[in-house]
């Protein structure tokens, strides 16, 4: 019995960690990264102070004359254990310096990133223009591989020597090649270039970015790739490098990867099918372990030391696993199983609330055990959800403290559904007019949701926008800290037609632009942030156009009066700092500016709501229009911007609404 219990929990160890994320990540490499097993080194290999030198450095021939040039050198590097090419999204970025020799005459050949079939060395012969992917003599077909190349030699098959490749079967016949003249990028520069590599398993894409590092990166190259045609589905991933005649130095300094697997539907009707292996299943299998039972009765004080040890080993690379995952803790598929039992099958004493893309419930699950928010998407089209899966790699790598974590996905069938963390205070919109939140705590959300907005706009390695900054998308932890939720979903589901109208963003936090030019950007966020502080100083919500503009023409009203305090949430009892209240206001009527282009930049409202001796923004005495475009335009000489700014405080709307006006939107 105690072998059959741990078979089964062997096998559903098993099945769990096939569907968890394989994620590692190098963030710099040190003298023992070949020798400790976190490297398979080979051929020409080393590894340096804080890098690994592909082929040999210059410093080490310093006093060896050009004629002894490392020449014909091949190197290649592996990861030590298999990842999962296909069904995946694969995520690779890595920052590489190649250098030519001071006194070479030519520079070459290049250096690859690698998903290689096996951790084999590079094959014979496969220095110089081969890159150390495949044997001069025999050519393609026998190795099953995927290579990036950057290559820096000219042959008479390549655009150039700068230019990138992808190769599979061929050098002379690469499946792509592009120059990198156009980016301004030049490989043999000896500057570190930081390249990113995206597989997309739902489209089957591969999108190449690169950049100098420190520079956003660029969109370079993307390519149509069956990779389920080109390598096996469990592979090994690495670099390649190679010198020829010419020679340089090609080095990695940093190096993560991360891939995500996908359901494969062809795998699962096949098993759907075979009813054989259900034979097989019900017969041979309980034969097998019947037999195992009885050698194993037979062996047990053997096979209980063997556990024991194997157990310790196991628990080392645990340790070493989760912490290679909590460092860059990626999104994790779970079964429609798993987050039903979470979630007591949807009931609705789990139900937490009801947005625009369906239903959120509170799960409770064990392993590790912990408290989650489960949403349930409504409203999406096939092509909705395919698209919606690969952009969770990317909304998953996101990472700050003041956005919502999204821990997992589960995708069946009709079934799609998003795991984040939960949070114990819901949503702000919860609060608004509602329930008492004191001034400093106010102070503290809008702060948090200002970072999360600079994170996302400037800071992260894909910026994005959010498009719907919103209270009800601004959810509260268990010490009021603000996390930005639900990003990503408003750009991916208003490519689905049905879905545009109704969701591009929320009337009422919508900034004029975007309703006639349909272009969210960051300056439409700022001005839905805007909105946003205004409603949570005054404690008032803002529901449908008119009353939007009500809400900002009086507070701009007070402003111009000189009694901007008069707007403050009479729930705080005036307890608050004035000045920080009055400079809070001028910033959120700063963001709500009609011309996007006289909104201030997230990154200054975040300086202002930091430091109180920061210098305030110029603020009209009343509300800019958007009405007097047309006047504006012949007038404003300077920038063909909207709206002018210069002239337009002397434009100024009827006057704004008297107190008891407002009231009636208060809620
Ligand atoms: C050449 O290198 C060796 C060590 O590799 C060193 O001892 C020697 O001084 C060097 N010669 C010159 C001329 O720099
Ligand atoms: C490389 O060239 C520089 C000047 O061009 C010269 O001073 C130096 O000695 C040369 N180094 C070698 C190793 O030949
Ligand atoms: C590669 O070269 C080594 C050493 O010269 C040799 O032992 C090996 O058989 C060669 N491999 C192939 C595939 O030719
Ligand atoms: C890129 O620029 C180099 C140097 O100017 C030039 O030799 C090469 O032909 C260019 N490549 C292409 C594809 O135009
Ligand atoms: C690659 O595709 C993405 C969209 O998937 C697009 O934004 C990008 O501009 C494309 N890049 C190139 C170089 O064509």
């Amino acid at each position: 019995m105690f072998m059959l219990l741990l078979l089964s929990s062997f096998l559903n160890q098993a099945s769990l960690s096939s569907i968890d994320p394989i994620t590692f990540s190098f963030p710099s490499f040190n003298p023992q990264s070949c020798s400790n097993g976190d490297l398979i080194c080979m051929g020409s290999v080393t590894a340096g102070d804080h890098y690994l030198n592909l082929t040999p450095e210059s410093a080490q021939e310093t006093n060896t004359s050009v004629s002894s040039l490392p020449i014909n050198k091949v190197g290649r590097v592996v990861y030590p254990h298999r990842v999962l090419a296909w069904p995946a999204i694969i995520s690779t970025t890595f920052t590489v310096r190649i250098s030519p020799f001071p006194n070479s005459t030519g520079s070459g050949e290049g250096i690859a990133f690698v998903i290689a079939q096996d951790s084999n060395p590079s094959p014979n012969d496969s220095y110089g223009s081969y890159i150390g992917l495949l044997d001069r003599s025999t050519q393609g077909g026998v190795v099953h591989q995927l290579a990036v190349e950057l290559d820096t030699f000219a042959n008479e098959f390549d655009p150039d020597d700068n230019h990138i490749g992808i190769d599979t079967t061929s050098i002379i016949n690469p499946v792509a090649a592009k120059s990198l003249n156009s980016t301004g990028i030049n490989l043999k520069s000896g500057r570190d270039i930081k390249v990113k590599i995206d597989y997309d398993g739902w489209k089957k894409i591969l999108h190449i970015y690169v950049a100098y590092s420190g520079n956003p990166l660029m969109s370079f190259l993307n390519q149509s790739i069956m990779m389920s045609d080109t390598v096996p589905s469990s592979v090994y991933v690495g670099f390649t490098a190679s010198t020829g005649t010419a020679s340089e130095t090609h080095q990695i300094f940093d190096w993560s990867f991360t891939s995500m697997p996908l359901p494969d539907y062809s795998l699962k009707h096949k098993l759907d099918r075979g009813d054989e292996i259900k034979i097989m299943v019900i017969i041979v299998i309980p034969i097998i372990v019947g037999l195992f039972v009885l050698v194993a009765w037979a062996l047990v004080p053997f096979v209980c030391r063997a556990i024991g040890s194997k157990n310790e080993r196991n628990r080392k690379n645990e340790d070493i696993e989760s912490r290679s995952r909590s460092a860059a803790n990626v999104p994790k598929m779970f079964t429609y199983k798993q987050l039903s039992k979470a979630t007591h099958n949807f009931s609705k004493d789990n139900l937490l609330g009801t947005g625009g893309f369906g239903s959120v419930y509170k799960g409770i699950i064990s392993h590790p055990p912990s408290t989650i928010a489960v949403k349930k998407i409504s409203a999406t089209s096939k092509q909705g959800e395919k698209e919606y899966l690969a952009e969770i790699c990317t909304i998953g790598c996101l990472r700050h403290k003041n956005i919502v974590q999204l821990q997992g996905w589960s995708h069946e069938g009709e079934h799609l559904l998003l795991v984040y963390e939960y949070m114990p205070n819901s949503s702000l919109d919860h609060f608004i007019g509602k329930i008492f939140l004191d001034w400093t705590t106010r102070y503290k959300i809008l702060t948090g949701l200002a970072s999360a907005l600079l994170y996302l706009h400037e800071e992260c390695a894909n910026p994005v926008v959010h498009r719907d900054v919103k209270p009800n998308n601004v959810m509260l932890d268990s010490d009021y800290n603000a996390h930005l939720g639900d990003f990503g979903l408003a750009r991916l589901l208003q490519n689905d037609a049905s879905v545009t109208t109704m969701l591009a963003g929320t009337p009422g936090y919508l900034a004029p632009e975007v309703g006639y030019s349909g272009r969210a950007t960051p300056a439409s966020d700022v001005y839905s942030f805007g909105m946003v502080v205004l409603e949570v100083v005054c404690g008032r919500r803002s529901k449908g156009m008119m009353e939007e503009n009500s809400l900002v023409d009086y507070v701009w009203g007070l402003h111009g009066k000189g009694t901007l305090l008069q707007c403050v949430d009479r729930m705080l009892q005036g307890r608050f700092e004035e000045e920080q209240v009055k400079r809070t206001l001028i910033v959120g009527l700063a963001c709500l500016h009609p011309d996007s282009s006289s909104r201030p930049r997230i990154r200054r409202v975040v300086q202002i709501f930091m430091n109180p001796n920061e210098p305030l923004m110029e603020l009209p005495g009343c509300r800019p229009s958007a009405i007097y475009v047309s006047l504006q335009s012949s007038a404003a000489s300077t920038t063909t911007t909207d709206f002018g700014s210069t002239a337009v405080s002397a434009l100024c709307r009827s006057a704004p609404l008297p107190d008891e006006t407002v009231i009636q939107y208060g809620m």
